[in-house]
């Protein structure tokens, strides 16, 4: 019997409709345009808007439509993973709010935290319940409100982020297409460097921590730049070089959508030219789970049968890795 592998049968993707553009935020915080463009790539990010809106609120669209895409009955699920890092609540799991929502009465569910590598985890994790044979159809869900946790007074980090996800399906194939290796690492001593100060069991929301600002992402970006930088193009290079893969095999690198200049440096270590490169951060920013999904939703189209991908993140904890999959479909 040939060998079964998760491959990726449909994709989707969701964001909000409201626009914060550059703009916008130099009437926040002491900012302008040109400094932001120049330094991150980004033009602008979506921000979902409204009381009672959270993660979940992404995430059921994009299942919605992905359900609708790939013609599953949502009873037919079988697991959904919804890596993400801004939980509508600390429990019970976005994943049980959102296979409610869209009636996946049969799937079990769970949340993935693995800051802006929760996808790629996420999606390694998923593939190994198809590649076991023991599930038939998995849903693995990136999806972020990162507005819930970002200071509007902090030009270091309000400048960066947005809300937005996407879901990929992941079903069994037996032709050698789909997820055929991952490289996931991370490393605690990261923390410091980007992590939320209150707000977990170690330091529960008090009156002072609300005061002190301590509920919204910090960052030494400089130190997370570093990090990211030599990261993301150290796996993904080792994931290339254990599969023997040169920069002409590879169709696409899908990296995190960080900092345009974190995603020109992992290109050129692999031998990448740009139009190889998916790239949609001047129009979202970070949406930390949600950047790899989205990119994968927005060039579906380009995308053909057999195609050699690169998957490569980055974020906090830290956390990276890289995966390399072939593409099971031609454009529909
Ligand atoms: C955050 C980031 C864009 C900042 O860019 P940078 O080139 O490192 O900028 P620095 O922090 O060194 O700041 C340079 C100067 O710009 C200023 N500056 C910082 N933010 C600014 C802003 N939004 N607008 C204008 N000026 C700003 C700083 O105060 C500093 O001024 P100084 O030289 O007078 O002290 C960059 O570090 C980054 O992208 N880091 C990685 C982020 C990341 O990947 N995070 C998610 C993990 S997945």
């Amino acid at each position: 019997m040939s060998k079964i592998t998760a491959a990726i049968t449909g994709v989707s993707g969701y964001v909000p409709d409201y626009v914060l553009t550059n703009k916008e935020l130099e009437t926040m915080v002491e900012t302008n345009d040109e400094w932001i463009t120049s330094r991150t790539g980004i033009k602008e990010r979506r921000i979902l808007k409204g009381e009672g809106q959270g993660t979940s609120h992404i995430a059921v669209p994009a299942v919605r439509e992905l359900l609708k895409k790939t013609n599953t009955k949502p009873e037919e699920v079988d697991l959904l993973i919804c890596a993400t890092t801004t939980p509508d609540m600390v429990f019970p799991a976005t994943a049980n709010l959102i296979t409610a929502e869209v009636g996946a009465v049969n799937a079990f569910g769970y949340d993935l935290q693995a800051a802006c590598s929760g996808f790629l985890y996420a999606l390694a994790t998923g593939s190994k319940f198809i590649e076991s044979g023991q599930y038939k159809k998995v849903v693995v869900v990136g999806a972020d409100k990162m507005s819930s946790i970002i200071d509007y007074t902090d030009r270091a980090t309000c400048i960066i982020f947005g809300d937005g996800g996407g879901a990929v399906m992941l079903e069994p194939n037996t032709e050698g297409l789909g997820i055929l290796d991952s490289i996931l690492k991370s490393d605690g001593t990261g923390a410091p460097f980007l992590h939320m100060k209150a707000g977990g069991s170690r330091k529960p929301a008090t009156i002072e921590t609300v005061q002190a600002r301590e509920h919204f992402a910090y960052q030494e970006g400089q130190q997370v730049f570093k990090f990211a930088v030599k990261g993301m193009a150290d796996v993904s290079a080792e994931i290339m070089e254990r599969n023997q893969l040169t920069g002409e095999d590879v169709a696409w690198l899908v990296p995190h959508q960080a900092n345009k200049r974190i995603i020109e440096a992992t290109a050129n270590r692999m031998g990448l030219d740009n139009d190889k490169v998916m790239l949609n951060i001047h129009k979202y920013g970070n949406t930390t789970s949600g950047t790899i999904p989205l990119c994968l939703w927005e060039y579906e189209s380009q995308l053909k049968k057999g195609d050699t991908l690169i998957l490569a993140a980055f974020g906090g904890g830290f956390t990276w890795g890289a995966i390399y999959l072939k593409w099971a479909y031609d454009p529909k």
